[in-house]
């Protein structure tokens, strides 16, 4: 048993190594993960950031300083952190659809070619875990990352809340980082969701050894690819003031969430640091953002994403973004209670980790990619965020004991799927078999972090620290 484990944590931190791209620069190395060598061959937002945590869970916050910085690199002048950095090697653009030119010519300011949309912000979340494990706060890289991630967040406030209230919106489902959740489908159902037809023909992810029914489907990619082109059409990607005018605008509280908990841990680093402005703004949007979440909240307790264009609350999904507000800070506990119980013995509570999507959605499928599978890397951050949020002062003791109960469970449930079959991107929601691609970064990675937050494997762990710094190029750079 405890070899299997250090065998899945070597193998994970292996990925790691295998998926390291480094380049060098004029000031010295840059290194960052591809999310999966064949499948998604460059630089992905939240796959990094979370990559950049799994480095610091390994011992090696170093090398995920590095990452959070690469990232950060190629971060357009306007604040966004593209949820793509591309590279230019043609091996790596034939594997991939669409590429650099969907976007309409964008760079990041390292000259990187980017996507024009963002993805899931975590990367104060990250910062905060690369101090918290021996990253000094006032060296000059962490102060650089700190300002740069302020950027962005504010980014997030100026471009991506049209109503001014808060309700930060995403205009794009692959920015939802939950690609083909029902909320997305349920708003690409819209008549005005432009599409373009025939670009099923142009995909390449089915040629990298994924089934056609675990992934989205040609309908899909022709709307995604319909957004892309409209943002283009209205004045380009970066162009102020867009949001109001794309047809479509959604509230995902896994979102909003997430740039919650990053605001608030950017302002615990930039406290640290000793940039206070920063740290005030971040405690102000951390606190905005919040708060437009738990406006909504409803007499249970549960948050839903909301159609902004159409005021339309979309209330019949029952999806993994209500237990994601668990990453907002100071929500009341009746959204806690109801998170806890909905991964533990309510409708996402599946057995081989939190249901992407409930099986009584319209949309549910059990095994495509986010419409019912679990994730390992959701699975991670879940607990996480439920985590934190009940450890948050004045929380009762009932409902500590509601998390601290549905987080056992869940961890019990994840530490059997790992020793049964590793991390894959996604396990089957009804038999938990691996499902979509293997040596996934972000898959490997939360593998990493549940097992140091579990604290009983610091020996496989530093084994797995061992494989990976023979592996990595890294590594071995001067
Ligand atoms: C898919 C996932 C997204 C992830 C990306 C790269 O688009 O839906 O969450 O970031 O792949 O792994």
């Amino acid at each position: 048993m405890v070899n299997l484990m250090e065998r899945r944590m070597v193998g994970a931190a292996l990925d790691l190594a295998r998926n390291e791209v480094v380049a060098r620069t004029a000031t010295g190395f840059r290194a960052h993960t591809k999310p999966n060598v064949d499948l998604y061959p460059f630089l992905w937002d939240w796959d990094s950031a979370i990559v950049a945590m799994a480095f610091s869970d390994l011992g090696i916050p170093e090398r995920g300083l590095a990452e959070l910085r690469s990232l950060h690199a190629a971060q357009h002048e306007s604040g966004l952190v593209a949820h793509i950095a591309f590279s230019r090697a043609e091996s790596d653009l034939a594997r991939y659809f669409p590429g650099p030119d969907v976007w309409g010519g964008l760079h990041g300011r390292d000259g990187r070619p980017i996507s024009g949309i963002t993805q899931p912000p975590v990367s104060g979340i990250a910062l905060r875990s690369l101090v918290e494990h021996g990253i000094d706060p006032e060296s000059p890289g962490v102060r650089d990352l700190a300002i740069r991630i302020d950027e962005h967040h504010r980014w997030w406030m100026r471009e991506r809340d049209p109503a001014g209230d808060g309700n930060v919106v995403v205009l794009h489902g692959w920015s939802t980082g939950r690609d083909n959740a029902p909320e997305v489908l349920d708003l690409y159902r819209g008549n005005d969701i432009p599409v373009r037809r025939g670009v099923g023909a142009l995909r390449r992810d089915l040629a990298h050894g994924v089934s056609a029914d675990s992934r989205p489907t040609d309908e899909y990619y022709e709307r995604s690819i319909g957004l892309a082109d409209r943002g283009v059409e209205l004045g380009g990607w970066t162009s102020p003031g867009l949001a109001a005018r794309m047809p479509m605008q959604l509230s995902d509280p896994l979102v909003a969430a997430l740039l919650a908990g990053s605001a608030a841990d950017l302002a615990f680093v930039a406290r640290v640091a000793g940039l206070p402005r920063i740290a005030d703004s971040s405690a102000h949007i951390a606190q905005r953002v919040t708060g437009a979440l738990a406006a909504r909240a409803t007499s249970d307790g549960a948050i839903h994403a909301v159609d902004v264009r159409r005021g339309r609350l979309l209330d019949q999904h029952k999806t993994i973004t209500t237990p994601m507000t668990a990453w907002a800070p100071g929500l009341p506990d009746s959204v806690l209670a109801h998170n806890a119980q909905l991964i533990h013995d309510g409708d996402l509570g599946g057995a081989h980790g939190v249901l992407t999507t409930a099986r009584d959605s319209a949309w549910f499928d059990p095994q495509r990619y986010w419409q019912g599978p679990s994730w390992p890397h959701m699975d991670e951050l879940v607990a996480r965020g439920l985590q934190r949020s009940a450890s948050e002062p004045g929380r009762s003791p009932e409902v500590r004991r509601t998390v601290h109960d549905a987080i056992t469970e869940l961890d019990a449930r994840t530490s059997a799927a790992i020793l049964r079959d590793g991390s894959p991107e996604y396990r089957h929601a009804d038999t938990g078999v691996t499902v979509g691609k293997q040596h996934m970064s972000f898959s490997s990675g939360s593998q990493i972090m549940h097992a140091r937050r579990g604290g009983h494997h610091d020996e496989a762990l530093r084994r797995a620290a061992d494989a990976y710094r023979e592996a990595s190029v890294w590594h071995a750079a001067p």
